[in-house]
């Protein structure tokens, strides 16, 4: 591999193997997968020994850059933040305030046959396709043409288990995203009873017309018992689609009465916020516009679990619901949306496989329909290259969530503001971001292959994530290296934590492991130590070694790692 493909294959995730990326994992105590010995269980994931570290370095520098050392505000001001840590279970009234126990649904089909089940919008673009190939599926711009073509379509086009409004709603807005995936610049898809048409202007400016398919309340309604199913490959063998809740219940109490005494494991981390919006104002001198910070587990029963931890069914969230006055709403929106873009390229997602999707406005969610918008930070994963997957998303919820424990609760939540002399129900900017996939994208950044190594890979993680700030190595086990390498790492781990001390095997299959791990630089007591007190430095990504004095070792590091 030459110097050039090597850095291509570094930037470009496409080329990045998710097999291989998953196999360092587990060889080096990343990431395994939950309960392995009894054979698994889908959708779960331990993080080993480096992986637990990473995961708490994100976190921490979420809880600081946010909670303790926000960044100025708009107007030039400290942003005013505070803490939560609410409970996993809540009454459960509060998720029927949100929106939860009614409306957190995916469409299921079970197979009659196998018994297995599906998610009904990554069947139905089967069908679709199929019942289409012979029709007028044509497109002048030939990308699109190619897309379609590919099949690039299948997975795309969904039907949902709701009305047939709702159901067009969702197709549209999921070839709208295939424009935008074919980086078309701007597109607009009608779909009415009948008929659906397309319209987009291309990079060029050119303006396109196409007819994607005779499409009908029919079609919808019988498309799940019409597609062949994956696990028969014959037509008849699936249900109808039917709504399936997300949410894990459980049952709280001696009686165990799974109906009466039904909770749930929360889905979000948000509700916990919202609920305590009013303890927080009444025990602490925050004041609007404030903002309230949460990081913790959630979880979701998700129907196919996949990609990794991308999508588990345990996971954890860093959550801000920013309360601010209605007509400030967009200020604070852009500025969150910019800020947490910024920050998750300080952590070293520098390039292009990370950026800002602003939605359309007919994505959106209902209680952001009216207001500044939504966007999502994404990232490219090897798995969705060319595409990007979510990492986090920056709403604007208007004041839904408030309204909705006010009435539900019969709490008053209305915000009296003294300096405006006016009373109203703040409105919320929302930063939500999933810190496991912070760490799959941060893991999936750092792998860098490089043949020329003893590791053929090494993990270029921003040394402020790092799971190993350091490592000591004594060359020789003997001549007094050891208790002067002890010394060293003593001192580093009581400075930085994460250090790692290794006397033993060939300097050059320690050094392997620390670039598998991450760790950006090694030092290495060697003979010229004892006699000159200097130890020899050697850089993660350069491999370049320099000597340093041994009692500078920890100001040289502390410069460069925190
Ligand atoms: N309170 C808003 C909210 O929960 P969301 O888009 O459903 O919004 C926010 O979730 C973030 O949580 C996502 O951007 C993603 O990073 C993470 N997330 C959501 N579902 C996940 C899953 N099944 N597995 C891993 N992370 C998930």
């Amino acid at each position: 591999m030459t110097a050039e493909t090597q850095t291509n294959a570094a930037a470009d995730p496409a080329a990045k193997s998710m097999d291989d990326i998953m196999a360092l994992c587990k060889r080096r105590g990343f990431i395994y997968p939950a309960s392995e010995i009894y054979g698994g269980i889908n959708g779960f994931w331990d993080y080993g020994p480096l992986g637990a570290q990473l995961k708490k370095n994100l976190k921490d520098a979420w809880w600081r850059d946010t909670v303790l050392c926000p960044p100025d505000g708009p107007d030039g001001k400290p942003v005013s933040i505070v803490g939560l840590d609410t409970s996993i279970i809540q009454n459960p009234k509060v998720w029927q305030a949100s929106g939860h126990v009614a409306g957190f649904n995916d469409p299921m089909v079970d197979d009659k046959e196998t018994k297995q089940r599906f998610r009904a919008d990554h069947l139905f673009g089967l069908f679709f396709l199929e019942r289409d190939e012979n029709e007028s599926f044509k497109s002048s711009d030939d990308r699109l043409t190619a897309l379609i073509q590919t099949g690039a379509l299948l997975p795309k086009a969904t039907v949902v288990a709701g009305s047939a409004e709702e159901a067009f709603e969702v197709v549209r807005a999921n070839i709208k995203k295939i424009f935008r995936d074919a980086q078309i610049l701007h597109s607009d898809v009608h779909i009415g009873a009948s008929r659906a048409d397309f319209q987009y202007i291309d990079k060029n400016g050119r303006y396109h017309i196409g007819d994607i398919k005779q499409i009908d309340e029919g079609v919808l309604r019988t498309a799940a018992i019409n597609i062949p199913s994956p696990a028969t490959q014959r037509t008849g063998t699936l249900t109808e689609p039917r709504a399936f809740n997300l949410m894990f219940p459980t049952v709280v109490g001696a009686t165990g009465d799974p109906e009466l005494d039904k909770a749930y494991l929360r889905p979000e981390t948000a509700q916990g916020i919202f609920i305590n919006y009013k303890n927080v104002l009444d025990t602490t001198r925050v004041r609007v516009p404030f903002g309230v910070a949460q990081m913790g587990k959630a979880f979701r029963n998700e129907v196919t679990p996949r990609n990794y931890t991308f999508r588990s069914r345990e996971f954890e969230q860093m959550e801000i619901e920013f309360f601010c006055h209605p007509s400030t709403t967009r200020e604070w929106y852009a500025f969150w949306r910019d800020q947490r873009l910024a920050w998750w390229r300080s952590l070293g997602l520098t390039g292009a496989n990370l950026h800002l999707r602003e939605h359309d406005r007919d994505e959106l969610a209902h209680y952001a329909k009216t207001g500044a918008g939504t966007s999502d930070i994404e990232y490219r994963f090897p798995f969705t290259a060319p595409g990007f997957g979510e990492l986090e998303g920056v709403a604007d919820r208007s004041d839904f969530d408030l309204r909705q424990h006010a009435e539900h609760s019969g709490a008053k939540l209305e915000y009296f503001d003294q300096e405006r002399n006016e009373r109203y129900m703040p409105h919320v900017v929302e930063p939500s971001a999933g810190a496991d996939r912070g760490v799959l994208a941060l893991i999936c950044e750092a792998y860098t292959p490089d043949p020329s190594r003893p590791s053929k890979v090494y993990m270029k993680f921003h040394p402020r994530v790092a799971p190993v700030k350091a490592a000591v190595f004594p060359l020789v086990n003997k001549d007094g290296m050891p208790e002067v390498g002890e010394r060293l790492y003593k001192d580093l781990r009581a400075r930085f934590g994460a250090v790692e001390f290794d006397p033993k095997q060939s300097i050059g299959k320690r050094y392997a492991r620390m670039d598998e791990a991450g760790c950006p630089y090694c030092f290495t007591i060697d003979a010229e130590t004892l006699s000159d007190q200097t130890v020899t430095v050697r850089h993660r990504d350069t491999q370049q070694q320099e000597r340093v004095a041994l009692a500078a070792v920890p100001a040289w590091l502390g410069e460069r790692i925190l």
